[in-house]
């Protein structure tokens, strides 16, 4: 019989039958625990099987980690953890199900039979194709200390990185030719098949030899969490490359959201200290550097669910610590909406939320380890993220908006599954939503925030909550990066300012440089860019200028000739205005009437049913497909009609809550 949780699929076909009872009968799984844990004395009864000890599996003071060992089975009451002898060796080793089969009966003397020859073969495959990793691994290193990597070496000294450091994170790298490391590896004898198995090579579309993956590139290798090769990052030298980072490709040793950078050492060290997950590689250097040893960082992607499950293996309560700029908040939001759906107690977020434009490398090189530290102190969880993302720079002045805002609370709450998690989750952001809307009468500070922390929810009503890169973050990314084009572009033409002056003078901007800009735009007298920037300050357009998407923008390239530009202007205009009035309303009301409706709801939805109403029969008395929305939003008359239809069909029964005050 297997245990429960374990599932049967892993049972391979090649073990004779008896063959686990028998391994399980020969090893203790106590002895085996033993090795990775401290008994609790006190609470273990050693002579009847029967031992408590400080869970392996999550971090705790106290032992809720149950083993007994006559039934061979271990649980933790904490975290839930559960398994026998060799589901405890998968899960302490990290290793897979036979191979801890084969550690296990290594230890017991017992002979293991003749493996399955498809299983055997792909085992041999992995191990060969690291061993070409390897091999590259050397290469790289080694051209780093010779001529062609001088400029790379200086580059890195120039990041602080000295020899040692360079040695301990085996950094390499690809010189610029196109066969550097196939030469290397076929004259060493490597199939050139392995080399392009293990993704250091491309075959080319001509015919021709196949070329390096890697070239002109400081090397950073990634190792899988057992320490074997797997694949490399690399840094572009060249500023003016496409790629500033390019990571070897999926590969039958690489899979890409299952793995993290610098895991193996991270994983030892999360033990003792928290465990961060930094945005890239030279941010996991700097941190291990700093000695915030246990830091990983995804590999080019965003995090994945899988990799939530290994932190989570790795630490109850990983500090997400990434990029304070706009992509990283970007990536801290949809880690909260991966997350939500997998939280229970025990597997928690926080977040550390770096300065604006710095990275945990630029923050540690400019302030130092204690200024990292004290951000590491003063990391945020998930639940208040959360609400700022909701809240920031919104404003919640009309009952419309206040029912929003409860509406996309309520469904982020709903994708926590765990039910006693998802009450506090309520509970607390009603403590915050009270003391939003309510004021200081009502305020309370909940029990995970320290004494005048700066995040403290606000003591004054507030009508407008600051506006930040973080509200942007939550208004359409695609917004921002339209507006920035439209003000990027005027202020390379500045002869189309006129053109679409009453254009500058309504649009509606999400970031404080954006305002900045737009204001300098308006007003008659700077024609230049000088006089421009002299207005907005060399910052703000220098934020504005930077997004690489606003840079290739049509009317930014070189020589884009005035026309160009114009329609550049006119279009992103156009979709922004389109994508700003019409805001799906009747979507997201028709969502939240199949999940929970309340009278609040159905208040708002007739409140914007009346407007629509209204603005039909006021109208033109032109027959157009489309009616003015009280918000201003355009919309469909067939749409206005199914919404309507939809208000009629609501059942007011279903209200649960009571709207509040
Ligand atoms: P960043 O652009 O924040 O770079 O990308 P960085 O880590 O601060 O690097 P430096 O300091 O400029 O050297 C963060 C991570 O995103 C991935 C890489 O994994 C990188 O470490 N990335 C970035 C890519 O995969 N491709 C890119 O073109 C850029
Ligand atoms: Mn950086």
């Amino acid at each position: 019989m297997l245990p429960p949780g374990q599932r049967p699929i892993l049972a391979p076909m090649s073990l004779p039958p008896g063959f686990l009872d028998e391994l399980k009968s020969r090893a203790s799984l106590a002895q085996v625990v033993g090795r990775k844990v401290t008994w609790d004395q006190r609470k273990s009864n050693p002579s009847k099987g029967d031992l408590w000890a400080p869970c392996p599996f999550h971090q705790e003071k106290t032992a809720s980690f149950h083993v007994d060992d006559r039934k061979g089975f271990y649980y933790c009451f904490g975290c839930h953890a559960k398994g026998d002898l060799v589901s405890f060796v998968t899960e302490t080793e990290n290793v897979g199900f036979m191979e801890a089969v084969e550690i296990l009966a290594r230890e017991t003397g017992m002979q293991m039979p003749a493996r399955d020859p498809q299983a055997q073969q792909k085992a041999d495959r992995r191990t060969q194709l690291s061993e070409v990793m390897e091999q590259a691994t050397a290469y790289f290193r080694l051209q780093l200390k010779t001529t062609v990597g001088a400029a790379a070496r200086d580059y890195l000294e120039g990041r602080g990185l000295d020899p040692a450091t360079l040695d301990r994170w085996e950094i390499g790298f690809a010189p610029p030719g196109w066969q550097g490391l196939w030469d290397h590896l076929t004259g060493k004898g490597v199939a050139e098949e392995m080399i392009l198995a293990a993704g250091l090579a491309k075959s080319s579309s001509q015919g021709k030899k196949p070329y390096d993956t890697f070239r002109d590139r400081i090397i950073f290798p990634i190792r899988d969490a057992r320490g074997r090769a797997i694949a490399f990052g690399g840094r572009a030298m060249d500023p003016n490359d496409n790629a500033k980072y390019l990571n070897s490709p999926e590969t039958e040793l690489f899979d890409k959201g299952r793995s993290l950078y610098n895991m193996a050492r991270a994983r030892e060290a999360a033990g003792a200290k928290p465990l961060l997950v930094a945005e890239g590689y030279m941010d996991v250097i700097a941190l291990a550097e700093a000695g915030f040893t246990a830091t990983v960082a995804p590999l080019g992607t965003a995090i994945t669910e899988d990799q939530l499950q290994l932190l989570w293996r790795m630490h109850d309560e990983p500090i997400i610590a990434l990029d304070g700029d706009t992509a990283g908040l970007r990536a801290a939001m949809r880690v909260i909406d991966l997350a939500l759906p997998l939280l229970e107690a025990g597997k928690a977020l926080r977040f550390c939320l770096m300065p604006e434009g710095q990275d945990p490398d630029d923050l540690i090189k400019v302030q130092g380890a204690g200024a990292m530290q004290k951000l590491i102190d003063q990391s945020i969880p998930l639940v208040q993220l959360l609400w700022r993302r909701e809240t920031e720079g919104k404003n919640f002045d009309s009952p419309e908006r206040k029912a929003a805002l409860d509406r996309s609370l309520r469904e982020a709450i709903l994708k926590v599954r765990d039910t006693s998690l998802r009450r506090h989750y309520g509970d607390e952001v009603n403590r915050l939503r009270r003391a939003l809307f309510d004021g200081p009468r009502s305020r309370t500070r909940p029990a995970w925030q320290p004494r005048g922390s700066r995040f403290a929810p606000p003591s004054q009503p507030m009508v407008e909550t600051r506006a930040s890169t973080l509200a942007a973050t939550n208004a359409a990314f695609e917004e921002v990066l339209k507006e920035a084009v439209i003000l990027a572009t005027l202020v390379t033409h500045p002869e189309l300012i006129d053109r679409f002056e009453a254009d500058l003078e309504r649009l509606e901007t999400t970031q404080p440089a954006h305002e900045a800009v737009r204001r300098a735009l308006i007003g008659t007298d700077r024609r230049t860019r000088a006089e421009i920037e002299a207005v907005c300050g060399a910052d703000a357009l220098e934020k504005l200028f930077h997004p690489r998407h606003v840079r290739i923008s049509p009317g930014l390239r070189d020589g884009a000739t005035r026309d160009v530009a114009e329609m550049s202007v006119a279009e992103e205009l156009a979709k922004l205005t389109a994508r700003r009035g019409a805001r799906a309303e009747i979507e997201h009301a028709a969502r939240d009437i199949e999940g929970l409706a309340d009278e609040g709801l159905t208040w708002r939805l007739r409140q914007v049913s009346e407007g629509l109403t209204e603005a039909g029969r006021t109208g033109r008395d032109d027959r157009t497909e489309y009616d003015l929305g009280p918000n201003g939003a355009r919309l469909r008359r067939d749409e206005k009609q199914d919404f309507e239809s939809l208000i009629e069909r609501i059942d007011y029964s279903r209200g649960r809550d009571k709207p509040r005050r």
